[in-house]
């Protein structure tokens, strides 16, 4: 059941290992990496409580000792203060040059880790092992790292691949239901930005997926990072074509913005309201046909995700606040704003030629529906 993804960067290639199982066998898949029989392995509390023994034994099946840290699980682990704890705690470990470090958790772990293994001693290997859906099929793979500024998400951090991602899919068997969804709203915008084949599977499938069926989910998880690793081999550092990742995301980082990146929105879930928006604007603006949308729509609700405006708890700005937050996005090139728009499902395109108003008449209508 287990396939592997190859991405074939230029003298940093790597496989992304996706199956059931592969925390027990963390051990052999990681020997070949490594120079003595020793990693640091970086967690949060609660992906510790759930899972570090199965990988401790895994490693110790080869021979493997580990040493382990647990952060503070949460978006705020993602800031300077735990940084540099985790930098002088590998530090303490005599973690050197030819050394492995492990980030073990979800994008918050992924993104600290891969950063601090970026400067680490001008730069150390590190294996990714995602456990939550959106780390393994977005975060984890294409080598994007860092931790958020007052200023932003996301605003400090290099560009570091990973050596190895293993992408465990029993693991993602412990996500809460919620969790599970928001991260599978990352799955839907690989359908939408590039591969309609792919979201009619998905709307065949996606019930058993989200209901546990295991070949479906190494299926959804292999596919996703697929299409990402043909993106990313294509535009490593977003000079464009990665851009398309970003599909649903310049509404979904308004709406976070709106409610405080509260567990009142998830990423995955404003990603998800955010390419029904993209969806809605691309067809308003005669780029796709009116059915376009409403199919995006039917499928993220049929798969009881948060779809609308209406479905986000308490109160929101107006549509002119929400294009201001938008302005701020990290995207923002040159003051424009850009886009993501589709010219039907499968068929995304990036475009700062986005008149404003059109923007604003969606939000307005899409406020009014509350
Ligand atoms: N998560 C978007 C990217 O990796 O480019």
């Amino acid at each position: 059941m287990e396939k592997t993804v190859h991405v074939p960067l230029d003298g940093r290639a790597y496989d992304v290992v996706v199956g059931p199982g592969l925390l027990a066998q963390a051990g052999t898949r990681i020997a070949p990496l490594l120079r003595r029989r020793k990693v640091a392995v970086v967690t949060d509390e609660n992906v510790s409580a759930l899972h570090l023994e199965t990988l401790r034994a895994g490693l110790a099946s080869a021979g493997i000792e580990m040493e382990a840290l647990a952060l503070p699980p949460g978006e705020s682990t993602k800031r300077w203060p735990q940084f540099e704890r985790t930098v002088e705690w590998l530090l303490e470990q005599k973690v050197e040059r030819n050394d492995v470090v492990i980030a073990f958790g979800g994008g918050v772990i992924g993104d600290l880790v891969g950063f601090a293994a970026a400067v680490l001693r001008r730069g150390v290997r590190f294996v990714q092992i995602p456990t939550s859906l959106l780390a393994q099929v977005d975060s984890s793979v294409g080598g994007k790292t860092g931790i958020n500024a007052p200023q932003g998400k996301n605003l400090i951090g290099a560009f570091h691949q990973p050596a190895l991602v293993l992408a465990d899919t029993e693991v993602l068997g412990t996500l809460t239901a919620r969790d599970f969804l928001a991260g599978y709203g990352e799955v839907v915008k690989y359908g939408l930005l590039g591969d309609s084949d792919f979201f009619d599977w998905l709307e065949t499938n996606g019930p058993a997926l989200a209901a546990g069926d295991m070949a479906t989910r190494v299926e959804a998880v292999a596919h996703s990072v697929q299409m990402k690793a043909d993106i990313v081999v294509r535009d490593e550092t977003e000079q464009g074509d990665r851009a398309l990742l970003n599909l649903g995301h310049t509404f979904c980082h308004a709406l976070e913005a709106a409610t405080g990146y509260s567990d009142r929105l998830f990423h995955g879930e404003g990603v998800a309201i955010g390419c029904a928006l993209a969806f809605e604007l691309s067809s308003r603006l005669g780029l796709c046909s009116q059915e376009d949308p409403s199919r995006v729509r039917a499928h993220i609700k049929a798969m009881g995700m948060k779809t609308d405006l209406a479905d986000i708890p308490g109160d929101l700005p107006s549509a002119e606040a929400l294009v201001e937050l938008m302005g701020q996005d990290k995207k923002v090139v040159d003051g424009q704003l850009r886009f993501i728009l589709a010219r039907g499902i499968g068929e995304a395109f990036v475009t700062a030629d986005v008149p404003k108003e059109a923007v604003l008449g969606v939000l307005k209508d899409a406020l009014a529906a509350r």
